[in-house]
């Protein structure tokens, strides 16, 4: 079991919770993730760490409620305890000294992106960050990002808070500012698609991190499989993070929406 330690709620559907599971705090590295299971009943669901702090044994995660589990995890207080975690999963980022790289972090992708900014700072790099959100609320851990980037760009589709439009703005913009050696989008799939494209269209390397629907997490159920590059990939241990322009995008939003339906009913029939 694992405990929560702090709540804190950044929007009407976004909370940020600190949950002690200190041997993957300590050796969790950036793009790694968890997959939590709130209760003996619950599905397991993959969630990025935003920050992990090996000294308190603790992770900090950025969840909105999208289905019932992610509302469970949410309904949660501080003391309470989630069933298990599992983790670290993935293959870490690859982080190097590409120049100036450009992280596209949108709504709570923002959170998954932080830590792999910071990495990409500590490596040398010269780190713009493109946030966005549809509206002021969904534009999260500002200070955070600010404080390892070199500059900051805030885009909301209402213009509640920096310029209005979404990110492929401003990412074109800072394309036509700088040169750009590498992109990293994290963000919903459909912006992680056209942020890709933005890239592409200037011939930009750039990665993107997936969210697929993941069952174990350690490449054994394939309810994550991908075609990528024409190969069939699992996003849990290849990835999550791949080559934007090799990703079957259409592919991604069609096994996205396998469990829609169920996923609805069950929170409909929902009663804490
Ligand atoms: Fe089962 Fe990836 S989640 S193979």
């Amino acid at each position: 079991m694992n405990k929560i330690i702090r709540k804190e709620q950044f929007s009407e559907k976004v909370y940020c919770i600190e949950v002690e599971a200190p041997l993957i705090a300590k050796s969790c590295k950036p793009g790694n993730f968890i997959i939590v299971r709130v209760d003996k009943k619950s599905e397991r669901v993959p969630y990025t760490i935003a920050k992990s702090d090996a000294q308190r044994g603790t992770l900090t995660l950025v969840i909105q409620t999208v289905g019932l589990s992610s509302l469970k995890l949410c309904r949660l207080n501080v003391g309470d305890e989630v069933q298990d975690i599992a983790g670290p999963l993935g293959t870490p980022s690859h982080i190097e000294n590409y120049g100036t790289v450009l992280c596209a972090g949108g709504g709570i992708g923002i959170a998954a992106i932080l830590p792999i900014l910071t990495a990409f700072k500590q490596a040398g790099n010269r780190v713009v960050s493109v946030l966005a959100g549809r509206t002021k609320d969904l534009v999260i851990m500002v200070d955070e990002v600010k404080k390892y980037s070199d500059k900051v760009i805030i885009m909301t589709d209402d213009g509640s808070y920096g310029e209005k439009g979404v990110i492929t703005v401003g990412m074109e913009k800072i394309f036509n500012e700088e040169h750009v050696d590498k992109v990293l989008a994290i963000g919903p799939p459909i912006m992680m698609k056209f942020c890709s494209l933005m890239a592409k269209k200037y011939g930009i390397p750039n990665d993107v991190s997936l969210n697929t629907i993941m069952v174990d997490g350690t490449g054994m159920c394939g309810a994550c499989r991908l075609t990528i590059g024409g190969k069939t990939k699992f996003v849990c241990i290849d990835g999550p993070e791949f080559d934007g322009d090799l990703v079957d995008w259409d592919e991604m939003f069609s096994r996205m929406g396998t469990f829609k339906r169920v996923e609805q009913e069950e929170l409909e029939h929902y009663h804490p």
